[in-house]
């Protein structure tokens, strides 16, 4: 079966000051329909320069990247939007919310641009995911009126606008308290219950645990991928996953 994503032999390389950086330097990582999938690894180690390829944002030096059967990885910027808008969902550490705009209207946004829906049905979808991430009663608050986690789950309304198979989460509780990082990975549980490919960068142990996945990058390559066939790890065992795979 083919997968949902497909990277081969991936390369990015900046070329800034006399030594070229080798932020991904040769990663191969196939990700199927449905699985919930935590980027490992130290700082630099390469793994919001995969997460921004692997959705789309950004394009790799040198090698092939299959989302759903298509090449992506040489597509022209407004190609690179079309398919963000359709297939693919984005939570960021900082919210990316726009100011001074309602709740509802960040998250009726991306249909926006799509234009799928009239202004009623759009509403109402909007009005509904925000239901379902527990802001009823919110919709009118602009980002500067809602706390941390809840302008998170703006944001997670906000990604799931357009039905994408694939959401991409970097550091998502990066910016939270304890109990708002909780509320929100019990989220991007059940969102992953209901189907929905989830791939999130994280480098706490915790956060990771929530996943079924592991992958462990150091200096742009695949350390370790751990998937997890023995149920659903501890903390404790995340940790220690981790510390393996950079021994
Ligand atoms: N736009 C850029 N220009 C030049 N170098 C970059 C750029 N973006 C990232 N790098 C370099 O690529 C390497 C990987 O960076 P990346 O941001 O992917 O790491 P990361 O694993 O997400 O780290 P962190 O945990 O700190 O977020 C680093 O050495 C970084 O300095
Ligand atoms: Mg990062």
């Amino acid at each position: 079966m083919a997968h949902l994503i497909e990277i081969r032999d991936m390369y990015k390389i900046y070329a800034i000051g006399d030594e070229p950086v080798h932020a991904l330097d040769g990663v191969s990582l196939t990700v199927d329909d449905g699985e919930f999938v935590a980027i490992m690894g130290s700082s630099g180690s390469g793994k919001s320069t995969m997460l921004n390829i692997l959705g789309c944002l950004d394009v790799p030096t040198k090698g092939s990247y299959l989302l759903d059967g298509i090449e992506v990885a040489r597509r022209t910027p407004t190609e690179l939007a079309h398919i963000r808008n359709r297939k693919l969902g984005f939570v960021f550490q900082n919210f990316n919310l726009l100011p001074r705009t309602s709740a509802l209207e960040n998250v009726e946004l991306p249909d926006l641009y799509r234009g799928r829906l009239n202004v009623r049905e759009r509403r109402r979808r909007a009005m509904e995911l925000l239901a379902r991430v527990g802001l009823r009663g919110r919709e009118r608050h602009t980002p500067a009126q809602l706390s941390g986690g809840q302008q998170q789950r703006v944001a997670i309304a906000r990604a799931l606008m357009n039905n994408p198979p694939v959401v991409f989460a970097d550091e998502p509780t990066g910016n939270l308290d304890t109990k708002s990082s909780i509320e929100i990975m019990n989220l991007f549980t059940e969102l992953s219950n209901e189907g929905i490919t989830i791939v999130m960068v994280t480098h706490e142990d915790d956060i990771a645990a929530y996943a079924k996945r592991h992958v462990v990058m150091r200096d742009g390559r695949v350390m370790r991928d751990d998937r997890g066939e023995g149920g659903r790890k501890t903390t404790e065992q995340v940790s220690q996953l981790v510390k393996e795979a950079l021994a």
